[in-house]
């Protein structure tokens, strides 16, 4: 057919507005949940896939632009080397060592250290502007040596954190009230692994906060049920054993994490100005913990196409909550200091 142009103003040219580039470097099984969904949500024009191998991530390319037909027109790239990521909006890191049954994310961490030395400088090189979301575990100790090996400004630096925790929090809580999990506000706070924090007391559904009903002796069947002290510490420590069950039985964990990371990359990108809990430089920001103290954890932050644009300080915790938030921040305290970065 003959192609009519109907607007003289572009000479025939398409108007052409900011185009999104999206990288991410390690196509394993979680790189790839996080491409695929970010590819079903129109959300980046370009995006580029960087691995150490290079027949796989070239075999992951091509399975995904065999999917063309089905999906928004988004330019896909892939190859071996970080420079492919030059320009990028947003780089997303998943390379690195996963845990195999039994093993801690902590136990990553110094394989994944002496990757990150080989990958973060190059990236942050070539997309200067960027906003780097790193995913690989501990992902908390890795966004802090993101942080430092980048040179970038913290604001731009930020760990999935407990944005997928949380997810499950809400899953397991919707479940337990017979609820959609989208009408439940619930976090998980600190590190993204065994030390994280469920804040039950703001736990809310339907926009009601449930604790106040409970102060108030309003005892609907929803303060009751929620509320039953026993059911809540096994959704807790469900959501803390979650990814060792998974890991248990299908090896690793991937779809959840993808989701969390897409609707995070979303928030960023088409600066929503949403809250998420993500692992953010909290220094200063935790009761009890010394000022000075650079380290990692999640608490909620605005996130916006500039990154964190603002990180919830003055949370109202219980006494317990607050005592569990500072032996998290503690814990990654540990780490981060022992690497002297
Ligand atoms: P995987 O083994 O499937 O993929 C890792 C990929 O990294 C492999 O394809 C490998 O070739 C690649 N890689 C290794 N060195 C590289 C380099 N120098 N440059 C580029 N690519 C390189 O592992 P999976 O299951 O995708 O997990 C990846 C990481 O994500 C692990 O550290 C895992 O613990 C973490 N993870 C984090 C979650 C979170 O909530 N923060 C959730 C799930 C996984
Ligand atoms: C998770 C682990 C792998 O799925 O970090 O939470």
């Amino acid at each position: 057919f003959r192609q009519v142009s109907l607007s003289d103003d572009c000479n025939g040219r398409t108007p052409r507005r900011r185009l999104i580039k999206v990288s991410v470097i390690g196509a394993g099984n979680v790189g790839m949940a996080i491409a695929q969904t970010i590819l079903t949500q129109d959300l980046a024009d370009e995006i580029v896939l960087v691995d150490a191998v290079a027949d796989k991530v070239r075999g992951e390319m091509l399975d995904l632009q065999h999917a063309a037909a089905f999906l928004p027109r988004v330019r896909i790239v892939s190859g071996t080397g970080i420079e492919l990521t030059g320009g990028s909006d947003l780089v997303i890191v998943t390379a690195g060592a996963r845990q195999i049954p039994g093993e801690t994310r902590l136990n990553l961490l110094q394989r994944n250290v002496a990757l990150f030395r080989k990958i973060v400088p190059p990236a942050a090189e070539a997309s200067p502007e960027s906003i780097l979301l790193i995913v690989s575990n501990p992902v908390d100790v890795l966004t802090y040596v993101a942080w430092k090996l980048s040179g970038f400004p913290a604001s731009r630096v930020i760990g999935s954190g407990t944005n997928l925790d949380s997810s499950r929090f809400r899953f397991l809580l919707a479940e337990h009230l017979e609820v959609n999990a989208q009408d439940v506000q619930a976090y998980m706070v600190g590190e993204h692994g065994d030390s994280s924090v469920a804040l039950f007391s703001s736990i809310s559904v339907g926009g009601m906060p449930v604790l106040s009903h409970l102060q108030r002796n309003h005892r609907s069947a929803v303060t009751k049920k929620v509320f039953d002290g026993e059911a809540l510490e096994g959704i807790r420590r469900a959501v803390v054993g979650s990814a060792y069950e998974v890991i248990q039985l299908k090896g690793y964990t991937s779809w959840a994490i993808g989701y969390s990371v897409a609707n995070l990359a979303w928030s960023l990108l088409r600066d929503q100005r949403r809250i998420h809990p993500v692992s953010v430089l909290a220094k200063g920001l935790v009761l009890g913990v010394p000022p000075d103290r650079e380290l990692f954890l999640s608490l909620p932050a605005r996130l916006g196409r500039a990154g964190v644009l603002g990180v919830a300080a003055e949370l109202v915790l219980t006494e317990e909550e607050n005592k569990r938030l500072r032996q998290s921040a503690d814990t990654l305290w540990g780490y981060c200091q022992a690497l002297a970065l």
